[in-house]
Protein backbone atom coordinates (compact mmCIF):
# COMPACT_ATOMS: atom_id res chain seq x y z
CA UNK A 1 0.00 0.00 0.00
CA UNK A 2 3.03 2.43 0.89
CA UNK A 3 4.84 1.73 -1.95
CA UNK A 4 2.17 1.89 -4.28
CA UNK A 5 1.44 5.66 -2.51
CA UNK A 6 4.74 6.72 -3.36
CA UNK A 7 4.81 5.67 -6.73
CA UNK A 8 1.85 7.66 -6.92
CA UNK A 9 3.17 10.50 -5.36
CA UNK A 10 6.06 10.26 -8.01
CA UNK A 11 3.95 10.18 -10.76
CA UNK A 12 2.22 13.55 -9.57
CA UNK A 13 5.48 15.02 -9.13
CA UNK A 14 7.20 14.25 -12.54
CA UNK A 15 4.43 15.76 -13.85
CA UNK A 16 4.64 19.25 -12.20
CA UNK A 17 8.06 19.06 -12.69
CA UNK A 18 7.70 18.74 -17.09
CA UNK A 19 4.57 21.23 -16.62
CA UNK A 20 7.11 23.81 -15.09
CA UNK A 21 9.74 23.59 -16.92
CA UNK A 22 7.78 23.68 -20.68
CA UNK A 23 6.36 26.44 -19.24
CA UNK A 24 10.12 28.16 -18.46
CA UNK A 25 10.93 27.02 -21.97
CA UNK A 26 8.40 28.99 -23.65
CA UNK A 27 9.73 32.05 -21.96
CA UNK A 28 13.21 31.38 -22.42
CA UNK A 29 11.89 30.77 -25.44
CA UNK A 30 10.44 34.47 -26.27
CA UNK A 31 13.27 36.25 -25.30
CA UNK A 32 15.26 33.57 -28.45
CA UNK A 33 12.68 35.16 -30.88
CA UNK A 34 14.66 38.71 -30.73
CA UNK A 35 16.48 37.12 -33.37
CA UNK A 36 13.32 36.42 -35.43
CA UNK A 37 11.51 38.97 -34.87
CA UNK A 38 12.65 41.65 -37.25
CA UNK A 39 12.07 39.27 -40.34
CA UNK A 40 8.77 37.28 -38.62
CA UNK A 41 5.64 38.45 -37.60
CA UNK A 42 2.81 36.32 -36.49
CA UNK A 43 0.04 38.45 -37.81
CA UNK A 44 -1.31 36.39 -40.93
CA UNK A 45 -1.94 39.59 -43.19
CA UNK A 46 2.07 41.35 -42.24
CA UNK A 47 4.97 39.78 -43.93
CA UNK A 48 8.43 41.51 -43.45
CA UNK A 49 11.62 40.29 -44.94
CA UNK A 50 10.88 36.77 -44.14
CA UNK A 51 6.70 35.79 -44.29
CA UNK A 52 4.48 35.42 -41.22
CA UNK A 53 4.29 32.45 -39.08
CA UNK A 54 0.96 32.19 -38.04
CA UNK A 55 -0.19 28.69 -38.02
CA UNK A 56 3.15 27.60 -38.78
CA UNK A 57 3.48 24.12 -36.95
CA UNK A 58 1.52 22.10 -39.29
CA UNK A 59 1.91 24.59 -42.10
CA UNK A 60 2.94 23.85 -45.59
CA UNK A 61 6.52 24.86 -46.16
CA UNK A 62 6.36 27.98 -48.24
CA UNK A 63 2.84 28.34 -48.27
CA UNK A 64 2.13 31.96 -47.14
CA UNK A 65 0.65 32.94 -50.89
CA UNK A 66 1.44 36.57 -51.02
CA UNK A 67 4.95 35.94 -49.51
CA UNK A 68 7.70 35.68 -52.43
CA UNK A 69 9.97 32.13 -51.72
CA UNK A 70 13.17 31.58 -52.90
CA UNK A 71 13.03 28.56 -55.62
CA UNK A 72 14.12 25.77 -53.64
CA UNK A 73 11.57 27.02 -50.81
CA UNK A 74 9.04 27.08 -53.41
CA UNK A 75 10.11 23.50 -54.79
CA UNK A 76 10.14 21.84 -51.59
CA UNK A 77 7.78 19.65 -50.49
CA UNK A 78 6.95 18.80 -46.53
CA UNK A 79 5.24 20.14 -43.71
CA UNK A 80 6.82 21.60 -40.94
CA UNK A 81 7.02 19.61 -37.73
CA UNK A 82 8.50 20.50 -33.99
CA UNK A 83 11.27 17.74 -35.69
CA UNK A 84 11.66 19.48 -38.80
CA UNK A 85 11.60 23.11 -37.18
CA UNK A 86 14.60 21.87 -34.65
CA UNK A 87 16.28 20.77 -38.00
CA UNK A 88 16.28 24.03 -39.66
CA UNK A 89 17.03 25.65 -36.68
CA UNK A 90 20.26 23.75 -36.54
CA UNK A 91 21.30 23.74 -39.71
CA UNK A 92 19.26 25.83 -42.13
CA UNK A 93 21.28 24.73 -45.23
CA UNK A 94 20.97 20.76 -45.07
CA UNK A 95 17.76 19.06 -46.98
CA UNK A 96 15.79 19.51 -47.44
CA UNK A 97 16.46 23.51 -46.74
CA UNK A 98 19.45 23.83 -48.96
CA UNK A 99 19.45 27.02 -50.91
CA UNK A 100 17.26 28.98 -49.04
CA UNK A 101 17.36 32.82 -48.67
CA UNK A 102 17.00 32.91 -45.19
CA UNK A 103 20.15 34.96 -43.88
CA UNK A 104 20.50 32.64 -39.94
CA UNK A 105 23.70 30.63 -39.74
CA UNK A 106 22.17 28.54 -37.56
CA UNK A 107 21.54 27.91 -33.77
CA UNK A 108 23.84 24.90 -32.30
CA UNK A 109 22.50 25.07 -28.73
CA UNK A 110 19.65 22.01 -28.95
CA UNK A 111 18.01 23.95 -25.61
CA UNK A 112 17.71 26.70 -26.94
CA UNK A 113 16.29 25.38 -30.18
CA UNK A 114 13.52 23.60 -27.76
CA UNK A 115 12.90 26.61 -26.13
CA UNK A 116 12.38 28.52 -29.12
CA UNK A 117 10.31 26.01 -30.40
CA UNK A 118 8.24 25.72 -27.25
CA UNK A 119 7.69 29.46 -27.89
CA UNK A 120 6.76 29.37 -31.55
CA UNK A 121 4.04 26.76 -30.97
CA UNK A 122 2.11 29.12 -28.90
CA UNK A 123 2.34 32.24 -30.29
CA UNK A 124 1.95 30.89 -33.93
CA UNK A 125 -1.33 29.17 -32.78
C1 LIG B 1 16.99 38.68 -41.71
C2 LIG B 1 15.65 38.10 -41.84
C3 LIG B 1 15.31 36.80 -41.16
C4 LIG B 1 15.59 36.39 -39.87
C5 LIG B 1 16.41 37.13 -38.81
C6 LIG B 1 14.91 35.12 -39.69
N1 LIG B 1 14.26 34.78 -40.82
FE1 LIG B 1 13.11 33.11 -41.09
N2 LIG B 1 12.89 33.56 -43.06
C7 LIG B 1 13.40 34.68 -43.69
C8 LIG B 1 13.18 34.59 -45.12
C9 LIG B 1 13.60 35.62 -46.16
C10 LIG B 1 12.51 33.36 -45.33
C11 LIG B 1 12.10 32.75 -46.68
C12 LIG B 1 13.30 31.96 -47.18
C13 LIG B 1 13.18 31.46 -48.62
O1 LIG B 1 12.16 31.71 -49.29
O2 LIG B 1 14.14 30.81 -49.05
C14 LIG B 1 12.33 32.75 -44.00
C15 LIG B 1 11.68 31.55 -43.79
C16 LIG B 1 11.42 31.01 -42.55
C17 LIG B 1 10.62 29.83 -42.29
C18 LIG B 1 9.87 29.02 -43.34
C19 LIG B 1 8.46 29.57 -43.43
C20 LIG B 1 7.56 28.91 -44.44
O3 LIG B 1 6.52 29.53 -44.74
O4 LIG B 1 7.84 27.81 -44.94
C21 LIG B 1 10.63 29.63 -40.95
C22 LIG B 1 9.93 28.53 -40.20
C23 LIG B 1 11.45 30.66 -40.36
N3 LIG B 1 11.91 31.48 -41.36
C24 LIG B 1 11.70 30.78 -39.01
C25 LIG B 1 12.61 31.70 -38.46
C26 LIG B 1 13.00 31.72 -37.06
C27 LIG B 1 12.44 30.81 -36.00
C28 LIG B 1 13.92 32.71 -36.93
C29 LIG B 1 14.69 33.11 -35.69
C30 LIG B 1 15.58 32.13 -35.14
C31 LIG B 1 14.09 33.33 -38.23
N4 LIG B 1 13.28 32.69 -39.12
C32 LIG B 1 14.93 34.40 -38.50
C33 LIG B 1 14.02 35.74 -43.06
C34 LIG B 1 14.49 35.74 -41.75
Amino acid sequence: MMAMAIRVLAAAGAIMISFTAAAQDAQRGEALYAQCVACHSFDPARNEAGPHLRGLIGRKAASVGDFVYSPPMRRSDFVWTTELLDKFLAEPQEPPFRGNRMPFAGMPDAQARADLIAYLKQASQ
